[in-house]
């Protein structure tokens, strides 16, 4: 395992610090979590978490689409965010990660970076663990207080992926920035003929501000629009690795036919960079929408 950096994670049960010790995370009162051969580590303890996370053919479908391309113009810009007017930051957390693909932008542009992906899903850490030799994969639940110390991180990614408010506030570092992609209306417009599509609610960035509303302010907001040309297969990879397959029970379904010719499907998102306004307020977490696997 990379170089952990010292007292960035806690220990799930008795919130000491984490400390690498060989292929393993352990605390001084001796608990123990072994990384798993294919590279994250669990630290879900007792019955884990009853948020299933991607399945395996949600992230095949979405390391498949994010291998062609047709999101880089988004991690430009979530990379971009997280760094525009900044000092290099240290350490990154990316809350509902998946395959790990924004946090590999990051640490592309941040030599030094420490990323840190979690995520509930053990088969996206999976992948992540391969996109991220230099970091840390955790399985983790985010709606659980997260095993992470106060004021550690100084860029915590999550995009479309569940937001617990509380958390991310408390362990942002007193200059850290949170970096939030979420889905406009239309996003996907042009998907239809491969399957039903979930709606998606105008305010979704004012909700985000909101949910902070007292900790955090909004320090940065744009909006990304551009139109993909989607070949058939990943016209159906699109709708699968999001939720609207996973709500319409289109993933492992039998393939509808489907169609024949590329699509023209639009791309609608908002990147919003939340920052402290100095003070070190705090909120406790409330799952605003524990569904919230959004639309990505
Ligand atoms: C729409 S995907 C986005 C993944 C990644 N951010 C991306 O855009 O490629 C949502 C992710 O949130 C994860 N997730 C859902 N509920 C979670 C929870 N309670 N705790 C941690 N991760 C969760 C899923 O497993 C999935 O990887
Ligand atoms: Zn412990």
């Amino acid at each position: 395992m990379p170089v952990l950096p010292q007292h960035l994670l806690t220990c799930p049960v008795c919130t000491l610090a984490l400390q690498d010790v060989g292929r393993a995370l352990a605390c001084e009162r001796g608990h123990r979590f072994d990384a798993a051969r294919q590279g994250y580590v669990n630290l879900l303890t007792g019955r884990g978490s009853p948020f299933e996370g991607d399945t395996a053919g949600m992230v095949e479908a979405r390391e498949a689409f994010l291998g062609s391309g047709h999101y880089a113009p988004l991690r430009e810009s979530v990379v971009a965010a997280a760094l525009r007017g900044a000092e290099a930051p240290a350490i990154a957390l990316d809350a509902g990660a998946g395959t790990g693909y924004y946090l590999e932008g990051l640490a592309a542009a941040v030599p030094g970076l420490f990323p840190v992906a979690l995520d509930v899903s053990k088969i996206a850490l999976r992948r992540a663990a391969r996109r991220l030799p230099g970091g840390l994969c955790i399985v983790w639940d985010v709606w659980r207080p997260l095993p992470v110390a106060d004021a550690s991180v100084d860029v915590l990614l999550n995009v479309f992926a569940p937001r617990n408010a509380g958390e991310f506030v408390r362990v942002l570092a007193p200059g850290g920035r949170l970096v939030v992609v979420t889905p406009r209306p239309g996003h996907l417009a042009g998907l239809e003929e491969v399957g039903p599509l979930l709606s998606v609610p105008a305010q979704k960035a004012d909700d985000v501000l909101a949910s902070f509303e007292g900790a955090l302010v909004e320090t940065g907001r744009d909006d990304l629009d551009y139109t993909m040309t989607l070949p058939p297969d990943l016209a159906r990879s699109a709708l699968v690795m999001g939720p609207a397959a996973r709500h319409h029970g289109a993933e492992g379904a039998t393939p509808s036919p489907g169609p024949a010719a590329p699509l023209e499907v639009a791309a609608r998102f908002t990147v919003q960079v939340l920052a402290r306004p100095g003070a070190t307020a705090r909120r406790d977490g409330v799952p605003e929408d524990p569904e919230d696997g959004t639309e990505g």
